[in-house]
């Protein structure tokens, strides 16, 4: 088989998604009417917290995972700044256990999106002292579960966070200020750096960060288009690819500095990869860097757009990114599809992908589909189920997707095996 031996097939979850609200950002943001387009909350969310975590991740291995990537609520772990929360330690500590016990190495990421009150209160990420709290949590968490992580990730999708609740006004803090946005990019990544240092010295375990890593491409071979395609990659990719392999911050992210540690600052890279972005040049649109994405057909809500499904770009994406030098994951990967009709042929074609860069010489050691059960899809709501179990949200119970059974068809395989002709969408 292409894929190399160990290779670990799991799926994603994140703790606000599956656990539900406890003292964080989301809980203030779901409480105003209007932020969550479906009008519901996150309430108990999967029942994670509750005790529902060892019985999914039993679903998980009994469906072949040999892996699963989780978060911790750094609300829970911290509720106030400097106090931690033993009991929640413990808590994450026994859903750790129950992974081992079932043969499931894990992967933390130790901060998914969502901010304690406290932090949010503060300025969130554009408050100078966030980050290092940040790597007071991750010197904390690395000493608690030491041992227990297969694999650290330090952050989630920081360009997704900067976009949707800095630039834009979909999440909190909802600030709607590019300028912000950049900030919070560059905030993340000083974060990042300095967790990197605190997990390396306390713990073994590899250390990373799980990024976002659309694909942009012009919409027509024009100018104007090929210009705006590329700021945006710059903007959203680009930049921060630089980043850690350079530890230079560069425009947008603010002024060109060094930021110290940052070089050089992951044991492995995470991408989180949805879909492709066709950009076409838009004189009224410099907040989008000019750029409109027009790509058809796309996957989208009313309100959010995940793009054109393109396995392709999974593909380019691994390539572009091995070009670090660093082990790869595929931290997530996965449709909205509420009738399932498209999600197993979607794994199909990805994991697919994901062989194409195998052989093209990409070291790509491990594949998440987002998501294991659904869950609550923040400014979404319930709306854009995610998951291989779909959950009946008033009796707690969970049924099998199909696609749930393709996956495991794919893993008992060892892969699909045969490089499918993947269609260039224009
Ligand atoms: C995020 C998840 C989210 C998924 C689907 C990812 O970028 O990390 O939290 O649920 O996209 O929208």
């Amino acid at each position: 088989m292409t894929l190399p031996p160990g290779f670990l097939w799991g799926t994603a979850t994140s703790s606000h998604q599956v656990e539900g609200h406890t003292d964080n950002d989301w809980t203030d943001w779901e409480s105003q009417p209007g932020r969550i387009h479906d009008g519901t909350r996150s309430g108990a969310a999967a029942g994670w917290w509750a005790g529902q975590a060892e019985e999914d991740l039993a679903r998980a291995a009994a469906l072949g995972h040999n892996a699963h990537r989780m978060s911790l609520e750094w609300s829970r772990l911290e509720p106030a700044p400097g106090r931690y929360d033993d009991a929640a330690f413990d808590r994450y500590g026994a859903i750790l256990s129950a992974a081992r016990r079932l043969g499931l190495r894990v992967m933390v990421t130790l901060n998914h999106f969502t901010l304690p009150r406290w932090a949010s209160r503060g300025g969130a990420w554009l408050d100078p002292q966030l980050p290092e709290r940040f790597a007071a949590l991750a010197a904390r968490a690395g000493d608690a579960l030491e041992g227990q992580v297969g694999l650290w990730a330090t952050l989630n999708a920081p360009a997704v966070l900067a976009t949707m609740g800095y630039m834009r006004t979909s999440w909190p803090p909802g600030l709607g200020d590019p300028i912000a946005g950049f900030r919070a990019l560059a905030a993340q990544l000083e974060a990042h750096a300095l967790a990197y240092a605190q997990l390396k010295r306390v713990q073994d375990a590899p250390v990373g960060l799980a990024l976002s890593v659309p694909l942009f491409e012009y919409a027509r071979r024009d100018s104007g288009d090929v210009a705006a395609a590329r700021a945006q990659d710059w903007a959203f990719n680009g930049a921060k690819f630089r980043a850690i392999q350079t530890g230079w911050l560069l425009p947008p992210l603010g002024r060109p500095r060094r930021v110290p540690g940052l070089r050089g600052s992951f044991d492995f890279i995470g991408l989180n990869y949805y879909g492709r972005f066709a950009v076409r040049f838009d004189a009224a649109a410099p907040k989008q860097l000019f750029g409109r994405h027009v790509q058809r057909p796309t996957v989208a809500t009313e309100h959010n757009d995940w793009g054109q499904i393109c396995p392709r770009g999974l593909t380019e994406q691994l390539l572009r990114l091995g070009r670090l030098g660093a082990p790869l994951y595929v931290t997530e990967n996965g449709l909205y599809d509420p009738s399932d009709e498209a999600r197993p042929d979607f794994l199909v074609r990805h994991v697919a992908a994901v062989e194409d860069a195998v052989r093209k010489g990409a070291d790509v050691r491990g594949y998440f589909v987002w998501s294991l059960v659904d869950n609550f899809e923040w400014a979404e709501g319930w709306a854009a189920p995610f998951g291989l179990l779909a959950l009946d949200r008033a009796t707690g119970e969970r049924r099998a997707r199909g696609s749930a059974e393709a996956y495991a068809a794919i893993i008992r395989a060892g892969g699909v095996g045969s490089p499918p002709t993947v269609p260039t969408p224009n």
